[in-house]
């Protein structure tokens, strides 16, 4: 697994996976951008699954992390406010110090190209906001966000006050329970995000997959959406996932690296043709 900062060698067949890609996007009608956590493993922030990922070490958590919300919101925000040390502890510090790397830039420049109408991703990290990514679809939410469970307006940080002796936070909007935007196992993805995300894979014709297990839905199940429809499918993982066996391409390698080839060739391609 690259770890950050480690330099990944591209190889001849590699190279020419790239090139292929970059032409399946130049001929593409829409492309739609998926990722997941390994996409932020080369900015210090370790997977879920796999070899260093979270559940790996400590156990997947709980299916009904979000009925346990609901059935006690005070001592969650409690818990909150005041962590007992956990993995999630620990993924809080490093996501507090994680900063965009060098695949989240190469992203938001296929925006800026023009050639990406919108980016799903599953991770919670904020990073591809930081990284200038303007259409983004957060499935599982933001942790730097707070969201009311009512009428789903968020909250950035400050700008809702929390009572410690008056809990749960309250929506100043609906009165709704407030609680953190990231989206518990168990809770349903926010209408507004889920909408976004089948109106932007409804019109594609192309996805790039970035750094998935492919694996928890509804996000795994885009990919073949897309596939059903006779669209193309680019896996870039520097490991086989559920989507390999499916995908038009799947270019072995870091998602830093490539995407950052990746998008330089559409850019050159984009200029031969301007
Ligand atoms: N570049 C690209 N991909 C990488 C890299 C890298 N540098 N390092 C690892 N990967 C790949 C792994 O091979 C693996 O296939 O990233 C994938 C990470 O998979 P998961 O850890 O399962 O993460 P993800 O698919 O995003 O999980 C989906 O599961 O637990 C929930 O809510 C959580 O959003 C998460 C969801």
């Amino acid at each position: 697994m690259t770890q950050p900062g480690e330099p990944f060698e591209i190889d001849a067949s590699l190279a020419a996976g790239i090139s292929r890609a970059a032409d399946l996007v130049l001929r593409a009608g829409s492309v739609v951008a998926l990722t997941g956590a390994g996409l932020s493993v080369e900015s210090g922030i370790p997977p879920f699954r796999g070899p260093g990922g979270l559940w790996t070490k400590y156990g997947e958590p709980p299916l009904d992390g979000y009925q346990r919300f609901l059935s006690d919101p005070r001592a969650a925000w409690q818990e909150r406010l005041s962590p007992r040390q956990s993995w999630a502890t620990a993924l809080h510090e490093t996501l507090g110090r994680a900063r965009p790397n060098a695949g989240h830039a190469a992203l938001a420049r296929l925006e800026r190209l023009g050639c990406c109408d919108a980016l799903i991703t599953q991770n919670v990290d904020d990073l591809h906001r930081q990284a200038g990514t303007q259409r983004l679809l957060e499935i599982h939410g933001n942790h730097r966000l707070l969201r009311c469970i009512g009428c789903t307006r968020r909250f950035a940080a400050g700008e809702l006050a929390v009572d410690p002796e008056d809990l749960p936070p309250r929506c100043p909007g609906c009165g709704g329970i407030v609680k953190d935007d990231t989206v518990h196992f168990g809770e349903p993805i926010p209408p507004d995000v889920l909408r976004g995300c089948f109106e932007a894979v409804e019109n594609a014709d192309c996805m790039l997959v970035v750094g998935t297990s492919a694996t928890v839905f509804p996000a795994a199940e885009f990919p073949y959406e897309v596939l059903r429809r006779g669209g193309s499918v680019i896996e870039v993982n520097p490991h086989e996932s559920e989507l390999t066996p499916l995908s038009t391409l799947s270019l072995r390698g870091p998602g830093g690296a490539v995407l950052e080839r990746l998008v330089a060739e559409v850019a050159a391609g984009r200029e031969r043709a301007a």
